[in-house]
This record gives structure tokens, sequence and C-alpha cells, in this order.
């Protein structure tokens, strides 16, 4: 069993790579760590970093996972290979450009390149964002999945995540007390379909609803609450396609509810998003 400890980065290629940098920053409030041989990097938390915009293809994708020991990742990686998964360990080079002691690399069953590593590199520094989002943490990525249910069955038997809730057949994926880290979406490719940063409160997230407006970024979803994690949410347009969410109050399964907690069920559609009655302009969410 891999045990995904927590979510840690995104890497995204992009070919405007000081476009994805002016949105990171003035749009979703992250703060710039550094700019490096065609990457920049940005916080949102403790974390060294939790998005990396590369210049390359917009349709490259990495979602990394911390684990905790050598012998975790020794082990993960023998698994993935007992699976006929290919898995490749990262070199000294790219370790040091994810700040990480030690990775591995491997494709899930839709094809989504995951990293997992080992040791990543805690900031010293406090965060400050760029404009006064509310941000608190990098908190989880919707994932596309060409097929649901085989994915499920992946990330819950291979790796240690359980199913908190369902839209349909989309799995809501906790690896840790938070409802979900990843949320599967039925789609035809793979890739990221949204990443989420949590906020303090409804006044942060109401906060960015206007301001978004004002500077015409296109409201994809919400104001809004998941009738799932009860979070509420705001999706909005970033760089090359990718949705980002702002949201805030997600439920926490806690230890005790661990073996009692049965996932429910909701319908594929608007109402299995949102309690309040927004209406979704994301394909994915609309199917
Ligand atoms: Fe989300």
């Amino acid at each position: 069993m891999i045990n995904l400890h927590d979510i840690r980065y995104v890497r995204l290629g992009t070919r405007d790579i000081e476009g994805a940098s002016r949105y990171a920053q003035t749009i979703l409030g992250l703060q710039l760590v550094r700019r490096e041989n065609g990457r920049v990097y940005f916080r949102s938390d403790s974390r060294d970093h939790s998005v990396c915009y590369f210049d390359g293809d917009p349709q490259d994708h990495t979602v990394a996972f911390e684990v905790t020991s050598p012998a975790q990742l020794d082990a993960a990686a023998a698994q993935l290979e007992a699976l006929h998964m290919d898995v490749r360990r990262g070199t000294a080079d790219e370790n040091e450009e994810r700040r990480v002691f030690d990775h591995i690399v491997f494709h899930d069953p839709s094809g989504n390149r995951i990293e997992l590593v080992l040791r990543p590199q805690a900031s010293s520094r406090r965060y400050h964002g760029t404009r006064d989002a509310g941000i608190d943490a990098f908190s989880h990525v919707g994932l596309r999945t060409t097929n649901p249910i085989r994915d499920e069955a992946f990330w819950t038997t291979v790796c240690n995540a359980r199913v908190s809730d369902r839209i349909g057949d989309a799995p809501l994926l906790r690896i840790d007390e938070v409802h979900h880290k990843i949320a599967l979406f039925p789609s035809e490719y793979p890739g990221v379909q949204h990443v989420n940063f949590q906020v303090g409160s409804i006044d942060d997230l109401m906060r960015s609803y206007y301001f978004l407006l004002e500077q015409r970024v296109p409201i994809r979803f919400g104001p809004g609450r998941h009738p799932t994690s009860n979070a509420m949410f705001l999706y909005f347009a970033g760089p090359d396609g990718m949705i980002y969410e702002y949201s805030t109050g997600v439920r926490m399964i806690h230890p005790e509810e661990e073996t009692t907690h049965v996932p429910r069920q909701f319908p594929f559609g608007p109402e299995g998003f949102c309690t309040w009655g927004a209406k979704p302009d994301i394909a994915e969410f609309s199917v």
C-alpha cells in the first residue's frame, strides 16, 4: 500500500510563462518564490512551493504527493513495478529542481503524471500572498480520469486513498482528515482539471468573487456550497484552460469516523456540486 501523506505541488506547462506568472501573482494571489531556467515557483503556504509553471506543453501536468520515508518510496516503486507500471527514479538535478531529497515518477491508469516525493522542503519564511486573497493552503486537485471506476480502484487499493463521497461515478478521495485531496473527473484525456486553495472565510471568497468580476476573469462556477464536502466554493478561469478554485469550510473526516464513514452518492450534474443552485460553466461538471 502506497501511503500518500499529503499533496505537495503541481507542475504546469505553459507557452506564456510571463502571462502565467502575472496571473499567479496578481489574480490568484500566490507569492513568487523564484525564477529558474524557464520555471517559476509559487507559494501558497508553508511549502517551498505548491505551483511550478514551466516553459513547455500546456497539456503537461504533474501532481506530486509526499511519502514519509525512503523505505516507503522504495516500496512504492516496487509495488508499481509489480503492477507492470513504468516507474522512473528522479535524477539529482530533478530532485534539486523540485526541492526534494528523492522522488519517483509514474503515470496513473488514465495517464496522469504523478510524482512521489521524499523530504520536500518547507519554507522558513511566513507566507504572504501578492494580493490579500486570504489563501491558507494548497489543498486538492481535480484529476481527469478516462475511467473513474478503474481509477478509484487504483487510488484506493494501490494507494491509501479512501472514498469520502461520489458524484455520479466520480469519487472524492481523502488521504488524511480533509474530505478530499483528489477529486476524479470523467474526461476524454488525462490532466489536472482544477487546482484548489483553501481561503480563510466566506468573506475572503466573496471579496475574491467581486475582485475577479472587476478584473474580468471568467467565473466558472459559484459562489456555491458543495453538498459533499460542505465547502463553499468559487471556480474561475486560469491560464491555458486551467481552472482554479478557492474554497472554505471543508469537512473533516476524523480518525474515529474512518471505520463508520460511508460514502454518499450524489447525482452527476449541477445539484451534485452545489446546494445553493449555482450552475457550472465547466464541461466536466455538466456532462
Ligand atoms: Fe475542488
